[in-house]
């Protein structure tokens, strides 16, 4: 067993060596990667190395190197180095007092604004979701998983015609477009997001009813929705707003009406390196809670929980990844080597962390306590 590990920690020494020159270190790259693996610990540093590498990586490469079963030593390392204490001391000091933590708006345009054509090229076609989708079959295409996740997430809300619905965090209006085929009611479906590009998007293709409004610190009026939902948007909340934001929700429903939600929950270690290098990387200001944090903040809040599921976002990450790197050359007209890097390591990171369950999928209906 343990001469298995040692071959394959050799091979993996072999290719990283491989790489590391292949990538082109310059002093600059190599005296961060050293700074990240004292301070973050070695998957943000060989993330970061990658990621500024002046050609695009192999994603073949990259997919297996992500994907392999480490050695328990390997895994020790990559989780517990720096030791827990430092890395959120280094979490909590550094990140949450950045200027993309304050404010919601800047980290949120910072990872929107890249480009639209950009997502376009990995999201699905017909919805152009950028959230986990539902691959009933293997041989779903992402179209397909979207618009059965879309379907899924349609019961959950339930939605009629002439009922006043909001979405949180509406993205590029994928679920607003899906309600509306559904009860051909543009009325009184509305979308709130911070990003700017997106606002432009759903105004001016789908023709939706779409507010700038951060939905954690404007004021919602009281009894004024019967459905709100959000799909993926309660990771850009900050766990401390998360009460704050239920109580409001809570008040701005009307009689009978319902919430609905899709959002990631960390099962182990909140500042788990990867997730740190994604916070600061990829959707700075966001941070993920526990699932334990969600519950008692809606029954808090005076909710209960008549449904609690959880789903799959492996396969959706690796669709998008894929996709990303067919459209290699496109990506990196469209927004750079350096971007185009990043994004493949978020997904193939993101599909590790899934992998070792270490984060998780959840999606729940949020009824008002008697
Ligand atoms: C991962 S995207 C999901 C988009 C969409 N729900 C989907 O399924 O594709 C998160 C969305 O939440 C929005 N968002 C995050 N924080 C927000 C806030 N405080 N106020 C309004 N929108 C916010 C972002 O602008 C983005 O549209």
């Amino acid at each position: 067993m343990l001469s298995r590990y040692n071959i394959s920690l050799k091979a993996n020494k072999q290719k990283i060596k491989e790489y590391i020159i292949y990538t082109r270190p310059s002093l600059k790259r190599i005296i961060i990667f050293i700074i990240d693996s004292c301070v973050f610990g070695f998957s943000v540093s060989f993330a970061n190395y990658f990621a500024s590498s002046p050609i695009p990586i192999d994603a073949n490469w990259l997919w297996k190197c992500m994907d392999k079963k480490r050695s328990p030593f390997l895994r020790f390392l990559l989780h517990n180095w720096p030791l827990k204490p430092l890395r959120w001391l280094a979490f909590l000091l550094w990140y949450r007092n950045s200027y993309k933590y304050k404010n919601h708006a800047v980290g949120i345009n910072k990872h929107y604004g890249i480009s639209n054509d950009f997502y376009n090229l990995f999201l699905d076609k017909k919805y152009m979701f950028y959230t986990c989708a539902d691959f009933i079959k293997t041989n779903d295409s992402i179209e397909q998983a979207q618009d059965n996740k879309a379907n899924y997430i349609l019961k959950l809300i339930d939605p009629k015609p002439g009922e006043k619905i909001l979405d949180l965090g509406c993205g590029w209006g994928p679920m607003m477009k899906k309600i509306y085929e559904k009860t051909g009611d543009k009325e009184n479906i509305i979308g709130w997001t911070i990003a700017k590009e997106q606002i432009k998007y759903i105004r001016e293709v789908l023709g939706f009813r779409v507010e700038d409004v951060n939905f954690c610190t404007t004021k919602f009026e009281e009894n004024s929705w019967d459905k709100i939902f959000s799909i993926e948007s309660l990771e850009a909340v900050r766990p401390k707003e998360l009460l704050p934001l239920a109580k409001k929700l809570r008040k701005a429903l009307k009689l009978g009406g319902r919430i609905v939600h899709q959002f990631s929950t960390v099962t182990k270690d909140p500042f788990s390196p990867l997730l740190i290098w994604g916070a600061f990387n990829i959707f700075p200001g966001s941070e993920i809670t526990t699932i334990e944090k969600h519950m008692s903040v809606f029954e808090e809040a005076k909710f209960k929980i008549v449904h609690h599921s959880i789903h799959d976002y492996r396969p959706t990450l690796k669709a998008w990844f894929d996709r990303l790197a067919k459209n290699q050359n496109e990506a990196i007209r469209l927004v750079g080597v350096k971007t185009y890097n990043m994004y493949l390591i978020f997904f193939a990171g993101s599909h590790g962390i899934f992998q070792e369950h270490a984060v998780l999928l959840n999606r729940v209906i949020l009824e008002p306590m008697d």
